[in-house]
């Protein structure tokens, strides 16, 4: 049992005062009976509740990978901007939201959901999941900025950046790299470069922890996580790290 105004927000209602206005109107019905108290208890296995005509079910959390285009910001809403979620024809009372955030001019893997526990998990400092990132940098990446990158680089934060690793796939006036980083500070990656003379032109998330941008998917396409990838995520977001790096040989 519990209640009324839990369910409905747990099923997508809306929060709790959105829930309770739609309550007061004379929206709900429990067993075809108009309810309008929010305290009121259900049996949510065996009650059948409708709020403005729509069956109200325990929908399974919701994952979306998206191919995030560049030119749209990593937010829910925005007055201004076009967000990611502007992008997605799903019902907006799914109440998705991003894992994290990506430049505006950064473009890839970006995770929506409404599993807030799962996201948390994610992004949580202590759990160092590694993000893997394609880049374009106006200057020439060498060696010697790699093992920079190793060490740890100063941005201007209280503390040097942890172990980075860079992969150079072409040095010249503008470089080509893959960068894995394990923490998600502002800007944090053109940052780095920054601190080596260098300019991020071009940047493009490939992966994060376990989940891998699917290269079928165009910039502003978007789709479900497969069951496996959403079991690997939480696998391994539960553990003490989720290390893109850990299953590499
Ligand atoms: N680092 C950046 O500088 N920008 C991003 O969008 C992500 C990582």
């Amino acid at each position: 049992m519990m209640r009324l105004d839990k369910f409905l927000c747990e099923t997508g209602f809306g929060t709790r005062s959105q829930v309770k206005a739609l309550l007061k109107k004379g929206l709900v019905t429990v067993n075809q009976e108009t309810v309008k108290q929010p305290e009121q208890k259900i049996d949510e296995d065996r009650d059948q509740v409708e709020c403005a005509g729509k069956e109200a079910v325990y929908a399974p959390f919701v994952y979306l990978m998206l191919h995030k285009p560049a030119g749209v910001v990593s937010a829910t809403q925005d007055r201004k901007e076009q967000t990611v979620l502007d992008l997605i024809e799903e019902p907006s009372w799914k109440q998705l939201f991003p894992v994290g955030r990506l430049d505006k001019d950064t473009e890839g893997l970006l995770l929506l959901t409404n599993d807030g526990e799962l996201a948390h998990q994610l992004l949580s400092p202590r759990k160092h999941v590694d993000k893997i990132y394609y880049a374009k940098v106006a200057g020439r990446v060498t060696a010697e900025h790699a093992a920079k990158f190793l060490e740890g680089l100063d941005i201007g934060e209280k503390r040097c950046t942890l172990p980075a690793d860079l992969v150079i796939q072409k040095s010249g006036e503008e470089s080509e790299v893959e960068i894995t980083i394990r923490e998600g500070k502002y800007h944090q990656i053109k940052r780095m470069f920054e601190s080596i003379g260098c300019q991020v032109t071009y940047l493009k998330r490939l992966r994060m922890g376990t989940l891998v941008l699917d290269d079928t998917l165009f910039a502003g396409q978007y789709r479900p996580l497969t069951k496996e990838e959403v079991y690997k995520l939480k696998t391994q977001a539960a553990g003490e790290r989720t290390g893109a790096l850990d299953e590499q040989p």
